[in-house]
């Protein structure tokens, strides 16, 4: 079945108060002239209101078609958990898309599979769009485990999600190795290990489920390796860290996946 592309811009701990409207300002208008391929940017916490402005988030049409997205979140819906933060709040700023389980979360920050879970199931409660994030590190490649990892990782991600809940959720496929290091996998290993995971979503659910959702691929997509990948049967749009900091490079990925519909 036709799925719609979607790329994100994952913009990490970088940008400030002036760059961060600015980088939107400037993806509005071009995101609009791609309608084949969703976008979504996913923005500091404390840029997230500024950068719903600069978008255009209600107020004219002007750049409404890119998504306001958090880069991460917290499960209980408030109460005394310093320092982090609600999808109340997040909802509050506008935000509709939040990554979870991020692998820098996971192997920065310690993030387990568990409070991954937590995470996807709150976001998912709360009718927001979640980006669950899997992928093998290099020695969990080297091993051989790339598709056990990968399989573990969306039995736990998405245990509790019902079928109906997976028509909002994205997998982000991201090697751990690939992720902000120039090293890119081949369009044919991203492609084997995109379908692997479809078929464990079949398994956990069904072919139709399997078959609607977007699996994206995420580590070290640019420009001039985003249309391989993207031409690749099961790879559905891209999550781009590096890349989406410069206007043009990000464009050019958005312009290269809505190529593919
Ligand atoms: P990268 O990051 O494009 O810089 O490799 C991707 C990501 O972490 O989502």
């Amino acid at each position: 079945m036709a799925r719609t592309p979607s790329v994100g811009g994952n913009w990490k701990m970088n940008t400030d108060r002036t760059t961060g409207p600015a980088l939107a300002r400037d993806l509005a208008p071009a995101a609009a002239a791609n309608p084949g391929c969703e976008v979504a940017v996913f923005v500091p916490f404390p840029y997230l209101l500024a950068v719903g402005e600069a978008l255009g988030h209600g107020s004219s049409p002007r750049g409404t078609r890119v998504r306001l997205g958090a880069q991460d979140c917290y499960f209980a819906p408030d109460g005394a958990y310093t320092g982090e933060v609600s999808i109340h709040m997040l909802k509050d700023c506008g935000v509709s898309v939040v990554l979870t389980g991020h692998s820098e979360r996971r192997h920065v920050l310690g993030e387990t599979d568990q409070l991954v879970n937590a995470k996807t199931r709150a976001v998912l409660d709360a009718d927001l769009e979640c980006v669950l994030c899997i992928g093998e590190t290099l020695d969990q490649r080297q091993a051989g485990r790339t598709d056990a990892v990968n399989e573990a990782r969306l039995r736990a991600g998405l245990a509790g999600v019902t079928a109906e809940q997976m028509a909002h959720v994205t997998i982000a496929y991201e090697p751990v190795w690939a992720i902000g290091t120039g090293k890119v996998a081949t369009p044919a290993d991203a492609q084997t290990a995109h379908a692997r995971c479809r078929a464990v979503l079949a398994e956990m659910f069904d072919s139709a489920v399997a078959d609607a959702t977007r699996i994206i691929y995420g580590g070290s997509m640019k420009p001039t390796n985003a249309a391989e990948l993207l031409a690749e049967p099961d790879i559905d749009g891209g999550l781009i860290g590096g890349a989406s900091l410069k206007a043009a490079d990000f464009l050019a990925i958005v312009e290269a996946a809505g190529e593919q519909t």
